[in-house]
């Protein structure tokens, strides 16, 4: 069996905007340019400028806009922060450190913090050996206290969902309710984006929850890690992730090995 790999952030958000419901949880994302950054930043005063096909958090950079300040321009990439008085000398400095590469824009969502570090969640979703779409894990990433990114790879720091989430439920949005709707979106996730994608057997979404309780889409890997499921403490998580992984044909099974 062929394993689908899409590296194009950009066709992976046109194919989830497909589906009104999905859309809803789609922050705005545009063709980097200096026209769109300068009307999104006016829009939503943070936004993210990122790679169309990166990986790892490498590239991604954090633009903010704070009016009446006296550098009210600034951005973040890595640990590096820039502050500027006006948007061209913020831009011209944009370009620098973006190089070459071909970048979106993305409306930025304040992601929740937990010891004052921003956390998000990557949604693992895969088709079970009956090929129906299952979410089989859910795993928060807090961020290195100086990156605007969550990315293990980048220095965030795996964690189960209820140690970070557990402080943030309220009266109207349970523990189990968040839990609930992440693997529900999960699965509509999947099932979206295999209409334009039919031959994709799993998806690892990260999502960020706003300061709302609001599950937002950042993006979709068609070739997510799974690894990452075992630094939860339920090896029962990790076992099935992988068994299913071997079912529909990404890493060889035992049996075959040995035969
Ligand atoms: N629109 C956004 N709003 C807030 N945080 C974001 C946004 N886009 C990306 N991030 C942060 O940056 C991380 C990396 O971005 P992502 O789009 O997943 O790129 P990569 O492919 O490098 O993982 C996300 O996990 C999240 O922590
Ligand atoms: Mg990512």
């Amino acid at each position: 069996m062929t394993i689908q790999r899409i590296r194009s952030k950009t066709a992976k958000t046109e194919a989830l905007l497909a589906s009104p419901e999905m859309a809803d949880h789609v922050p705005e994302t545009k063709r980097m340019s200096r026209d769109t950054v300068q009307e999104m930043l006016l829009r939503y005063g943070m936004i993210y400028v990122k790679p169309v096909t990166g990986t790892f958090g490498l590239g991604v950079i954090r633009v903010e806009w704070h009016p009446g300040k006296v550098f009210p321009y600034r951005f973040q990439s890595a640990t590096r922060k820039y502050r500027f008085r006006s948007f061209d000398a913020m831009y011209r400095k944009l370009l620098l450190v973006k190089r070459k590469r071909s970048y979106l824009a993305q409306q930025g969502i304040e992601l929740l913090k937990h010891n004052n570090r921003r956390f998000d969640f990557r949604v693992m979703v895969q088709r079970n050996p009956y090929s129906v779409w299952e979410t089989t894990g859910i795993i928060g990433r807090l961020a290195h206290p100086r990156k605007i990114v969550t990315n293990y790879h980048s220095g965030g720091k795996p964690m189960s969902l209820d140690a970070l989430i557990r402080e943030h439920v309220n009266e109207s949005t349970s523990l189990d309710e968040i839990k609930q709707q992440l693997d529900s979106l999960g699965v509509e996730v999947a099932r979206t984006l295999e209409l334009a994608f039919p031959k994709i057997q799993e998806i690892g979404i990260d999502v960020a929850i706003d300061t709302d309780l609001k599950p937002w889409i950042l993006e979709v890997n068609t070739m997510p890690d799974p690894y990452l499921f075992r630094k939860l403490n339920d090896p029962d998580v990790f076992r099935r992730i992988y068994n299913y992984a071997v079912a529909y044909g990404r890493f060889p099974s035992r049996k075959r090995n040995r035969a």
